[in-house]
């Protein structure tokens, strides 16, 4: 097995290389991103879309592929970070968007829409009897954040090394940790993920390393009397879809419920693995979900839900709750009409037919790299994996430490100069339209990859 520190002075050179051929064949792209740098900082409005030397415009989407403005037709595997499930532009996704256009795009009132798709989480997750919908899942969590604060009394969050949960102050933080700046790995202590978040909202936060359930015990212990929740995520996602360990999870929901503390399972990513979510194949009735991603059909979506006692907070019009939600656009009909038409397509031989492909994928990306003696660990479950340039399996966020980032974002622009779109951080995801001779393509780049690495 070939060392890191071997490859990666080839991995510079393919970088070096790569990013040549990728300045000369994409000029639109180029000239695109010189006019958006002038009216938005870094050219974009989410941190994830720049990568250097610079993003590529899209022009549109097709099924599995994206193409962009310099005509490169490339295969998607990142689905607008795992949001396009069935694709980009599902016939029936469009057709039920065209008939809601018809009908008008945002209301004062329920359009009806918004009790079907709620009707539709609540029959297929079995721990959820009520839910409201936000814009986007950073609301989502928010909410239920603030509702299990409402409900205990009590303060303080507690989250995982590595977890993320979206933009707002309580947990954007911890999730990515520079070497040496987390405090020890069994007590992590939280850091700033951003300027602008105050020590006295760390202050609310007490970090648990994942998949350390020891460790999780001693720290929901000692603050017990003042945290109102744990959040987590079954799947840690950008660390790169590290599933939770069953014990850890069904601990972890064991203590927490034990102590009085609300549980909420962060399902925005994980729900493509099932109609019941993660919660399902792990045995586990979360207190709150919070659900993002597929359930808009790609369009802008949060929501969050769960036990009726918990979401009777929200009840301020008739139940004399305490906890005023607005939102112009919650529930906006459009993101209802297109999530009720996806949802409908998200049958289970849909769910086990995408979680097989990836099983099988992951296997094929292991032997891959067994046969050019390349360091790779490949994470995942279901339809989400990625590759981690590493000896060492990847457990929790400090794992991904001893990774090379150098040699995946080479392979990440020799992906984008060969027509596969990856995630520059390493992140991918299948969406139904993908079949063989999708896989195969990009295993074929992979593989030319691997061997550019090693020759
Ligand atoms: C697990 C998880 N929670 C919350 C969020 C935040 O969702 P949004 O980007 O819609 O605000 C994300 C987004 O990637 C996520 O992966």
């Amino acid at each position: 097995m070939a060392a890191l520190a071997e490859l990666e002075p080839r991995a510079r050179q393919i970088l070096e290389r790569e990013r040549v051929v990728y300045e000369a064949s994409n000029p639109r792209s180029r000239e695109a991103f010189e006019r958006s740098c002038r009216v938005l900082p870094g050219g974009v409005s989410r941190t994830l879309c720049y990568f250097p030397p610079f993003p590529c415009q899209t022009a549109y989407g097709e099924g599995c592929r994206v193409v962009d403005v310099d005509g490169h037709r490339r295969l998607d595997l990142f689905n607008c970070a795992t949001t396009l499930i069935l694709g980009h532009r599902p016939p029936v996704v469009v057709k039920a968007v065209e008939e809601q256009l018809g009908r008008g795009t945002a209301f004062q009132t329920n359009s009806g829409l918004e009790t079907v798709l709620a009707e539709m989480l609540v029959d297929r997750v079995a721990s959820v009897e009520q839910i409201r919908f936000t814009n986007s899942g950073s609301e989502g969590t928010q909410m239920a954040i603030r509702a299990a604060r409402a409900f205990t009394g009590r303060p303080k969050v507690a989250k995982m090394e590595g977890g993320y949960h979206g933009t707002h102050d309580c947990v954007e933080n911890s999730v990515r940790v520079p070497a040496g700046s987390g405090g020890p790995a069994e007590a992590p202590v939280a850091v700033a993920g951003s300027a602008g978040i105050t020590p006295g909202v760390l202050n609310d936060v007490v970090i648990i390393p994942y998949n350390n359930l020891e460790a999780a015990r001693r720290i929901l212990a000692v603050h017990a009397s003042d945290l109102a929740c744990v959040i987590v995520e079954p799947i840690l996602g950008s660390v790169g879809f590290v599933p939770a360990e069953r014990d850890f999870l069904v601990g972890l929901h064991r203590e927490a419920t034990r102590l009085g503390i609300v549980f909420i399972l962060d399902e925005v990513q994980s729900f493509r693995l099932d109609g019941g979510g993660a919660q399902k194949l792990f045995g586990i009735v979360p207190d709150l979900t919070c659900f993002g991603k597929i359930i808009g059909g790609g369009f802008p979506v949060g929501a969050f839900g769960g036990r009726r006692d918990i979401m009777a907070l929200f009840n301020t019009a008739t139940g004399g709750g305490s906890i005023p939600h607005a939102g112009t656009f919650n529930a906006n009909p459009i993101t209802m009409a297109a999530g009720i038409a996806t949802l409908e397509q998200l049958t289970e031989p849909v769910y086990a037919r995408l979680n097989r492909m990836g099983d099988g994928l992951r296997d094929r990306l292991k032997a891959l790299g067994d046969r050019y003696s390349v360091p790779m660990y490949v994470s995942g479950i279901g339809s989400m994996f990625k590759i981690h340039f590493s000896a060492a399996p990847v457990r929790c966020y400090r794992d991904t430490l001893q990774s090379s980032s150098l040699i995946h974002t080479a392979l990440f622009l020799f992906g984008l100069n060969r027509d596969v779109f990856l995630s520059e951080g390493g992140r991918c995801c299948l969406s139904v339209p993908i079949g063989d001779p999708e896989l195969g393509e990009y295993l074929g780049v992979v593989e030319e990859f691997l061997a550019a690495l090693t020759c």
